[in-house]
């Protein structure tokens, strides 16, 4: 369907103006060279002057541009691990024609670029000057990608620095607002319009600007080589699909780095971490790591144990609370002779020759555009994993040298480096060197058999295949929560999957407030870890208080709830590159309202989340696209295109579900059906082999009366009992197929239904599809138990702030201490309520005599367990 109406819309394009007079795009590639040009082993070449331009078809959409100065080779990519040749291409006349794709290079050595069907996308302005500078005319398209950016999603509008950056600058304790460049370089541009989507993949890791703020798009970087992709679209899936092709797919995690991790720089040693894996347990907040920062090392050296506080037992002790543990790893490696670490890389050569300052005082650089050097790094990896050290996160790899400052301080340009055997400097390796770092990282925990997780702060294209990523050190700022998401959707766009950010903020001092809402977005964040800096308070969820622990609990709560649908959304990635939280343009090209859509979220196809990232909110604005959604938790129907307003608490996070969504949660698969077939691939296996797993295609089918539930293996069929809800079933239930059981919930409207399951499980639901009223109020049960000794003459009452706390609504008494009722309120929506005994002269109170703070819940089908410490006029008040 949106295939059908991008391609559709591609005559009226904003991509370029269209060209009716222009020959159809095969002619140009037909009959004898012009004089310029040649056809070299499947590459046009162009020769002017002092400069040559080669064009080689790549497989599946993609054609590599390599602008040279004369006679200069190409260096060897670092990002790019596959480009077959396209043996469908066409060379001859001006240009190379493949089935998605035209170049032509005209007698300047000037390229155009077009799309099968003639849209032009991509027009040199100007000849390659031989040093690094192609100038091309701007389109009135959007560009989207980047990698990790400030600001909102359509990066035109200014010039972009690609030169990994140590962002911190001291006077906001992190990246301040707007901060240009960032620690990752990821040299990939979406441009999209009415008429589709291509891509830009200028494969070049040394400093390189892009400049998209005029009349020319302008990229220069210091080179007389210059490589670049172009990528046929025509959505932005498609895009990325065959950029992550090139750069290789997304690692996908092991399931437990899909849980929430807990960090902070600073926590003191054994036991702390143990009495906070312990408070995860006792608060009931789901949890799966605790990390170690550079204060657990010895003197900060990398690969080394403070072992009196934090001994080798620990990792054991933690483990057996369901812990993983994840350690730092610095690249600056202390000068120090006696240091194992220092002395095995000095005689293996494996340093470069350049001496700075980083956290252990004097250091020295590994030269990971090494192999021998790689393997030695991989070594030193291999020495934490065998403490069993689950995950290994890779920090200050830009390279940063100190003093910290937001000055980018690295490895000067001319230090020499090995190159992979094709010797050169830093200017030309610095953006690449966190990518091999973690390559050397990644393959070395890979090697022992399971699947590795490394996190990493700096990187290139070609990242994904090796690292999540986190946006370093933000500041705990509103500004900086609010730039997060945009920054976490750019990332996802530039075929980095798994991303998150410092929850509550790296410099401290969250407010509860923010915190709260920083773990909301967190919770939905496809890497979803809270750390914070040294010095400052933890940001563990009960430091903030009771209600941001309730909160913590029930977002994380719905975070591993809906386990088995992100963990799958992470194997499309690692199949597709798409991202698992995407933006709202990602799904909905053709809607102009989300082409700039920063601040609302889909993770994966059928969720939209709405954080909160506004100082004081008391609610917030959700735009909802064409189409049937339903609120997650109440059922609640709206019918897009619309704007809602939805109300907020401390614990809320606004989620809709797209009509079709069929979500794989731990103990159900919950179906919305829609008015189309729908479809989605669950994916199990044991979270940690490295390969294989098993894939279930999941698919829905609306019906005249209801809807039919298929399930597809594609193997073995494990013995287990599925339970298939379906929602927003209003009408009268008639019956169902090829179930065990069935049970109609009136309250939640939805229909569940177990089946044994089986290789092939065909499911009927029949009932009248028929929503009378898209949002019926909805009844929720209190259940409230009282001070013992309260009479049960005495009358027990419910009042909300749905009705501006006027009626008192009676509960009646199920026994001593406890009473039970049911009050009817608005679904889908967060309300306020307390307890009295008939009046507001007796509302409950805290042991204390302090009157409580009013509770809040999200009113939705189910019940609700209360206590009410003391009575108000208990108290003598
Ligand atoms: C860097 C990292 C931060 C870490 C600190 C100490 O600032 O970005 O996350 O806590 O170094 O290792």
């Amino acid at each position: 369907m949106l295939l059908a109406t991008l391609f559709g819309c591609a005559r009226a394009t904003q991509l370029g103006a269209p060209q009716p007079d222009a020959p159809p795009v095969a002619e140009r590639c037909a009959g004898a060279l012009a004089a310029n040009l040649s056809n070299e082993a499947g590459s046009l070449v162009a020769r002017c002057g002092a400069i040559e331009v080669h064009a080689t078809p790549l497989a599946d959409g993609v054609i590599e541009l390599r602008y040279a100065a004369t006679g200069v080779a190409a260096p060897a990519s670092w990002a790019v691990i596959a480009a077959p040749a396209d043996p469908t291409a066409t060379i001859g006349g001006t240009g190379v024609c493949t089935a998605a794709l035209a170049v032509t290079i005209d007698a300047q050595c000037e390229v155009h670029a077009t799309l099968a069907d003639g849209t032009p996308i991509v027009d040199d302005a100007q000849p390659f000057d031989g040093a690094g500078t192609l100038v091309r005319t701007a389109r009135t398209d959007r560009v989207y990608g980047l990698g990790e950016r400030t600001g909102g999603l359509d990066r035109r509008g200014r010039t972009w620095t690609f030169w990994n950056t140590d962002a911190y600058d001291p006077a906001f304790g992190g990246w301040h607002p707007g901060q240009d460049p960032m620690y990752q370089a990821i040299p990939l541009e979406l441009h999209a319009g009415a008429g589709g989507a291509f891509g830009l993949f200028t494969d070049e890791p040394r400093r390189m600007t892009i400049d998209l703020g005029g009349a020319l798009d302008t990229t220069t970087a210091t080179t007389t080589s210059l490589a670049q992709y172009v990528i046929a679209g025509p959505t932005l899936a498609d895009v990325v699909r065959r950029y992550t092709a090139l750069t290789g797919a997304p690692a996908m995690p092991p399931r437990w780095a899909f849980g929430f991790h807990q960090s902070r720089w600073g926590y003191a040693d054994a036991a702390t971490l143990l009495a906070i894996a312990d408070r995860f347990r006792s608060e009931g907040i789901p949890a799966d790591a605790l990390w170690l920062d550079i204060q657990a090392q010895n003197g900060f050296r990398s690969f080394t144990f403070d072992e009196t506080h934090f001994p080798a037992t620990l990792i054991g002790q933690l483990a057996a609370k369901g812990f993983h543990v994840v350690t730092i790893e610095d690249p600056g490696i202390k000068v120090e002779a006696g240091y194992g670490v220092y002395d095995s890389g000095s005689a293996g050569g494996h340093f470069l020759s350049y001496q700075g300052t980083a956290w252990p005082g004097t250091a020295v650089w590994p030269d990971v555009s090494r192999a021998a050097t790689r393997a030695w790094w991989g070594q030193q990896v291999g020495t934490v994993a065998d403490r069993g050290v689950a995950g290994i996160w890779l920090d200050v790899n830009e390279p940063t040298t100190f003093p910290e400052g937001g000055g980018g301080t690295t490895l000067p340009d001319d230090v020499a480096v090995d190159g992979d055997g094709a010797p050169t400097t830093m200017a030309a390796l610095h953006n690449a060197y966190g990518l091999l770092e973690a390559r050397a990282t990644f393959d070395a925990l890979a090697a022992r058999g399971t699947r590795p997780f490394v996190l990493s702060r700096a990187g290139y294209a070609g990242i994904q295949r090796y690292a999540a990523v986190w946006t370093g050190d933000v500041p705990s700022t509103w500004d900086g929560l609010d730039q997060t998401l945009p920054m976490l959707l750019g990332l996802g766009m530039s075929g980095v999957p798994f991303v998150g950010s410092d929850i509550g903020g790296y410099s401290g001092n969250a407010t509860p407030e923010l915190y709260a809402r920083w773990l909301a977005l967190g919770s939905i964040s496809p890497f979803a870890r809270a750390h914070v800096t040294n010095g400052v308070p933890g940001q563990e969820p009960w430091m903030f208080g009771d209600d941001v622990t309730a909160a913590a609990r029930a977002r994380l709560g719905d975070r591993y709830h809906l386990m088995p649908y992100l963990y799958s959304l992470g194997a499309e990635a690692v199949r597709t590159g798409a991202p698992i939280l995407r933006p709202l343009v990602w799904e909905f090209p053709d809607d102009p309202m989300v082409a700039d859509l920063g601040d609302e979220a889909m993770l994966g196809p059928f969720v939209l989340a709405a954080p909160i990232t506004k100082q004081g909110a008391t609610s917030r604005h959700v735009y909802l696209p064409a189409g049937r959604w339903f609120e997650l938790h109440s059922g609640r129907i709206f019918d897009g295109p619309t704007t809602t307003e939805a109300s907020i608490s401390t614990a809320a996070l606004p989620l809709y579900v797209r009509a079709g969504a069929i979500l794989p949660t731990t103990d159900s698969v919950e179906i919305y059906p829609g008015a189309e077939a729908s479809s989605f691939t669950l994916y199990e296996d044991d979270g940690a082999q490295l390969a294989g797993g098993a894939r279930t295609t999941i698919a829905v089918e609306p019906t005249a009366d209801g809807a039919t539930v298929t399930f597809d293996h594609d193997s073995a069929v494990a013995a287990r009992t599925l339970t298939v809800r379906v929602h927003r079933v209003d009408g009268t239930v008639t019956g169902i197929d090829g179930a065990q059981s069935f049970h109609y919930d009136p309250d939640d409207r939805s229909l569940a239904a177990t089946a044994a399951d089986a290789a092939h499980l065909v499911l009927g639901f029949h009932y009248d599809p028929e929503i009378a009223d898209p949002d019926p109020p909805v009844p929720v049960t209190f259940e409230i138990h009282v001070p013992a000794d309260t009479s049960q003459a005495t009358p027990i009452a419910i009042v909300t702030s749905t009705d501006m706390w006027t009626a008192q609504t009676p509960l009646a008494w199920v026994s001593a201490g406890v009473a039970r009722g049911t009050v009817t309120l608005p679904r889908g929506e967060w309300f306020e309520y307390k307890v009295t005994r008939g009046s507001w002269l007796t509302v409950e109170k805290l042991a204390s005599c302090a009157e409580v703070a009013n509770r809040s819940r999200f009113a939705a089908a189910g019940s609700q367990v209360d206590t009410v410490a003391t009575w108000r006029d208990r108290c003598g008040n």
